[in-house]
């Protein structure tokens, strides 16, 4: 069975080819519409679905080319509906919807944050119940999965995510968008010492960033170099999200740790997640931002559970994932 996995949530425009039987993905193509949101320094909704629209017939062909597969090969068409920008949305939604119908195939539609819960497990099945912490551009979450569709929200920030707060930080420093990679790259390369940053003492397993964002505008407007803001705002952050994540561990007594979401990907963050005693499962970096693969996975996982949806399915723009 060939699952289409299609994700237009954000600014990525991306479309996979997911061979369910052998629970392999046969391609992922991701078009990045970052130069295009760079100088507004974050997303704006409007231009991301103007690109979205521009790019997603190229996208598929070409997840189609790689994959080696031809339209007609397509047994299940599974799009993210929720929650994301919603002109964004729509697009890959729309799109998804009219090859659903015109093949007369069944369609799915994917949660975008159980799709990033589950893409560390692409190619291989979970054991349960594991702590998942979904560090993305909008999401800082850690929840408690004890089964596919058994989700318990445990914590998640009050205000800003922890990529939305890597994104202000370079802003304030004036290094450009997306903040997350140019920041863990600052902090590779800096070796003096670090700054001290609040963590907001927030109850249970929730956190806060725009305090140590507020903090790190202080700095900057002191004159402190942009290379060591950047790496102690990195080493606050990292150790802010593991400080909250020991605990929920401890809480719980769970011992299986499933991290996903652009932040992901920081270098820093594994490094200290690889320390935890715990068994730690990765994304691959190509699965930490938004992709196709992840929703065709989880599609496909639901779609033998609850079997197709209506094409009445509309987007959401939020919509909590317990
Ligand atoms: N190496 C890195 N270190 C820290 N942050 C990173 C790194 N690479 C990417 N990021 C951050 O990841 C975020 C993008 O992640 P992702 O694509 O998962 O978010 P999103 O899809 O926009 O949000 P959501 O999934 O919540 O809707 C950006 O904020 C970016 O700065
Ligand atoms: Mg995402």
């Amino acid at each position: 069975m060939l699952v289409l996995g299609i994700d237009t949530s954000c600014d990525d425009t991306s479309v996979s080819v997911y061979d369910a039987k052998e629970n392999r993905v046969l391609s992922n193509i991701v078009s990045s519409q970052y130069s295009f949101h760079r100088e507004f320094g974050g997303v704006v909704p409007e231009i991301a679905a103007r690109k979205h629209a521009e790019n997603i017939d190229l996208v598929f062909e070409e997840a189609l080319e790689v994959a080696g597969v031809g339209v007609k090969d397509l047994n299940l068409i599974s799009v993210t509906n929720r929650p994301g920008l919603l002109p964004a949305l729509l697009v890959g939604l729309t799109f998804g919807k009219g090859l659903a119908y015109s093949l007369s195939v069944p369609f799915k539609a994917v949660h975008h944050i159980e799709a990033h819960i589950f893409s560390p497990f692409i190619g291989s099945e979970p054991e349960y119940p594991f702590i998942a912490l979904v560090v993305s551009g909008g999401h800082t979450l850690i929840v408690l999965v004890e089964g596919f569709g058994s989700y318990s929200l445990l914590g998640k920030t009050l205000d800003d995510a922890v990529g939305e707060a890597y994104d202000k930080v370079a802003k304030l420093l004036g290094l450009g968008y997306p903040g997350g990679p140019v920041i863990d790259r600052l902090y590779r390369e800096y070796d003096g010492k670090y700054l001290e940053l609040p963590k907001p003492k927030v109850k249970g397993f929730n956190y806060s960033f725009s305090g140590i964002k507020t903090a790190v505008r202080r700095l900057v407007e002191k004159g402190y170099p942009a290379e060591q803001v950047a790496a102690s705002f990195q080493e606050t952050a990292v150790s802010y999200l593991i400080g909250k994540l020991k605990k929920a561990l401890k809480e719980t007594g769970v011992r299986r740790v499933a991290v996903s979401g652009g932040v992901s990907a920081n270098s820093l963050l594994r490094e200290r997640l690889k320390e935890l005693d715990v068994d730690l499962y990765l994304p691959p970096l190509e699965y930490t931002s938004d992709n196709g693969a992840m929703v065709a996975y989880v599609g496909y996982r639901r779609f033998l559970i609850e079997g197709e949806d209506t094409l009445e399915v509309g987007a959401l723009a939020r919509c909590p994932i317990s």
